[in-house]
């Protein structure tokens, strides 16, 4: 369980707030490139609860700015796109991707104060597909952006998935270091004679209650679960948390399992999750022996249509207002759940709680430690910045999280868990060559 004050610190991420300041030092994923067309229509976007613009100008720059006019604060949402900048309906402002105004028609040429006048603009770059935004203190240096390999990737190997949850950004990312889960809420039915005999998974879906190692790393936080395999052997499942709000699950092989997500605050209850992953990547668990699709997992992603409200953009179509199109009947005989598809499965599971779950309530077991070292972590660096100006983790060195990868794998139980995880990095599939240059902290 969590207090209520330690509760509030965690979840609340708008200005001024000690985990919103944060965020703050690092760079968000605001949308994807694809949603911005140039001279296009301007993009209403939440971001740690400031509401923004987002626009592409006639040459292809995107501006991130305040959705108010500097002048009398009419929504810029409403703005032309033209001609290099964005231009307020109401007296015909003009602003650059960079905030500067370039045009004050209402006003006579010798009364124009335009230098003066500046949109509060965030720092933009765009690459991965993703327009990336720092709204922190260093907007004249920004610091630099996050070595994780999958971003190193080309454009061209990569899944990007988008979809927005109704909940808390921390809930969001509960459920991704959550192991615990996966043999419940989406193989709960399944039997380990049911799954190919060659895979390792089968030892995951034959134990239920594994044990668990956990520690603090320098890019955040990392477990492993793990349970007896042959005789001799563990079957580990490895994940991690990397600040500051990113997770590595464990679903796949180790050795090619290059993704990652980004649980990114829209405010305290709505989260826009970014799932990146590599191609080639093996599948995680997700058929049966015969090949036929494990009840229930078929993916079944289907979107509403986007609207241009603050909150239209990357909803699923099963959501909580319709049961997500739980079929009882399903549940009764073919799937845990009667809810089709991982990803609405775990939608409903963490947005079913409420917005801001109550974590006084909760009763916490073994397997949930790493979702307590994290609140842990999280809250102490959010406290180090607050009372200390610490610098949170990795913002000024990225290049810690190059030692982070989640996945599966078996190893002799002779070995500590952390030296297999070491040697299982060495021999990893990194086309990138990212890996295995730092040592961790404990070597
Ligand atoms: S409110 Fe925007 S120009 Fe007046
Ligand atoms: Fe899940």
């Amino acid at each position: 369980m969590l207090s209520v004050s330690d509760n509030e610190l965690l979840t609340r991420v708008g200005p001024g707030t000690p985990m919103g300041n944060l965020m703050r030092e690092y760079w968000i994923p605001a949308c994807l490139s694809s949603e911005l067309k140039s001279d296009g229509e301007p993009m209403r976007l939440l971001l740690l609860g400031e509401q923004l613009i987002a626009f592409r100008d006639t040459d292809g720059r995107v501006g991130i700015m305040e959705h108010r006019c500097p002048h009398r604060c009419a929504s810029l949402f409403f703005g032309r796109n033209e001609e290099g900048g964005l231009r307020c309906v109401y007296h015909g402002w003009k602003f650059d991707v960079e905030g500067n105004c370039l045009d004050m028609p209402n006003v006579p040429p010798a009364q124009d104060f335009k230098d003066r006048i500046k949109a509060k603009a965030y720092k933009v770059v765009e690459r991965n597909g993703i327009i990336w935004t720092y709204m922190g203190k260093r907007q004249s240096a920004p610091p630099p952006m996050y070595t994780i390999e999958i971003l190193a990737l080309p454009d061209e190997d990569r899944f990007t998935r988008v979809h927005q949850r109704e909940c808390n950004w921390f809930q969001s990312l509960e459920g991704d270091i959550d192991t615990s889960h996966f043999g419940f809420l989406h193989i709960g039915g399944l039997k380990m004679e049911d799954v190919d005999p060659k895979t390792i998974h089968k030892w995951g879906v034959g134990d239920r209650a594994p044990d668990y190692k956990s520690t603090e790393t320098e890019w955040g936080t990392m477990y492993a679960a793990y349970r007896p395999a042959e005789p001799g052997q563990f079957y580990y499942r490895f994940a991690h948390f990397l600040f500051p709000f990113i997770t590595f699950t464990p679903n796949g092989s180790f050795e090619d399992q290059i993704a990652c997500t980004f649980n990114v605050p829209m405010d305290d209850t709505h989260t826009m999750t970014y799932n990146l992953a590599w191609k080639q990547k093996t599948r995680p668990l997700e058929t049966l022996a015969n090949g036929d699709w494990i009840p229930g997992l078929q993916p079944d992603g289907k979107y509403l249509p986007n609207t241009t409200d603050w909150y239209g953009r990357h909803r699923l179509e099963a959501r909580r207002d319709n049961d997500y199109f739980i079929d009882r009947e399903k549940q009764k005989h073919e799937n845990y759940t009667g809810i089709q598809g991982i990803g609405r499965q775990d939608q409903a599971a963490v947005e079913c709680m409420g917005e801001i779950v109550d974590r006084s309530l909760e009763h916490l077991a073994p397997s949930d430690r790493m979702i307590m070292i994290t609140r842990r972590r999280l809250i102490a660096a959010a406290e180090a910045l607050r009372d200390k100006g610490e610098v949170p983790p990795t913002v000024d060195n990225p290049d810690l999280c190059r030692r982070a990868r989640g996945g599966a794998f078996v190893a002799p139980t002779s070995v500590d868990w952390l030296a297999a995880y070491a040697q299982h990095l060495q021999t990893a599939d990194s086309p990138l060559g990212l890996l295995n240059r730092l040592p961790m902290a404990a070597e």
